[in-house]
């Protein structure tokens, strides 16, 4: 047999056998396997490459085409092989990373603003749609702003009605809102016309209607010839956007050094029995006004402050103040 003759053998056994392997590869590692076994460097396919040499000059030209015919079909099961595979890997993700539409989705819960703020936002829209501004103050105040510019002189009885925490002798957490109405008028000329939420505290006994830390919001406004009526105008207005229909105001004459005359505002549910008191308001004192540089002939003022807690719980029917602050999310998610 000649060296050719050989060859020939040697080629069909090798087609034979890679057509063999090939269909039977299911994986990558088979599939690399295959691929070093018969078109690696020292692959079957490869070492045929050697015996070129010791073919008969003539006989080379017929040997090469038949050895790269050999590779060529070699390289084209390979790689038909491969992208079977590749197709085969590619189904299987596909079908394993499947999104199932028709599943509920994760719920991730949204949070949302404090019933008390959503008030005091509205309290702050309604107010800025009448004109007014909206203006804060420090919540730790002197006893200046809180008391003596509000006509309240040390000594006098009238600080008992404010059960004040003090921070140091002329320092304290300020029990209302009022001390900024001072701040306000030193600052501009009038007219004036601001409101100004916030926090207050007060050594308060806790119970249903107090608590240590609340809010109120404050309302001022001073201009020429300004008189109740006008106070109990803005107040009716008031009282008619925040709670609308239904309710029950009630203004009854009151004393605060700051104001003269002074009323308090109680309010009720037009099927309650009981009213609620939601703060005071009067004319501002004209020693008030005159402490801040204002001539009390020429213009004239009023003022409320009310809580605003009292005002959610008279519009929402919450019994205690105490469920505002105690982050009960059973209470909270309700609004
Ligand atoms: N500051 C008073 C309080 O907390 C409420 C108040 C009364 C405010 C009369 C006013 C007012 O502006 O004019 O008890």
């Amino acid at each position: 047999m000649t060296e050719l003759m050989k060859l020939r053998e040697e080629i069909d056994r090798i087609h034979a056998d890679l057509e063999r392997q090939c269909a039977g590869l299911t994986d990558r590692a088979a599939l690399e396997a295959f691929r070093v076994e018969f078109l690696g460097r020292k692959g079957q396919i490869g070492e045929l490459f050697r015996v070129m040499g010791r073919l008969a000059p003539d006989e080379r030209a017929e040997a090469g085409k038949l050895l790269n015919g050999l590779k060529t079909v070699a390289t084209a099961a390979f790689e038909d092989r491969r992208n079977d595979l590749e197709g085969t890997t590619l189904r299987a993700r596909l079908a394993a990373e499947k999104v199932d539409l028709t599943l509920p989705g994760v719920y991730h819960s949204l949070g949302h603003r404090h019933l008390l703020t959503q008030v005091q936002n509205e309290i702050e829209s309604i107010f800025l749609r009448m004109g007014f501004d909206v203006t804060t103050g420090p919540e730790i105040e002197s006893e200046y702003y809180n008391f003596e510019a509000l006509n309240i002189p040390a000594d006098h009885p009238a600080r008992d009605e404010w059960d004040t925490f003090y921070i140091d002798d002329t320092t304290l957490l300020r029990p209302q809102t009022s001390p900024v109405q001072i701040r306000v008028m030193e600052q501009t000329d009038p007219p004036v016309r601001i409101i100004c939420p916030g926090r207050c505290y007060r050594r308060d006994t806790q119970d249903a209607t107090h608590s240590p830390v609340f809010h109120q919001v404050e309302l001022l406004w001073v201009e020429e010839g300004l008189s109740l009526a006008n106070l109990k105008y803005i107040i009716e207005l008031f009282v008619h956007e925040f709670f609308g229909k239904g309710y029950q105001m009630r203004l009854s004459g009151d004393f605060f050094p700051f104001t003269e005359p002074s009323v308090q505002m109680h309010m009720r549910a037009d099927r309650a029995s009981d009213w609620l008191e939601l703060g005071g308001a009067g004319m501002v004192h004209p020693v008030v006004l005159a402490n801040v540089g204002y001539d009390p002939k020429k213009v004239t003022g009023f003022a409320f402050g009310m809580g605003i807690e009292r005002m959610a719980m008279l519009r929402y029917g919450i019994a205690d103040i105490r469920t505002f602050f105690t982050n009960d999310l059973r209470f909270i998610t309700q609004f």
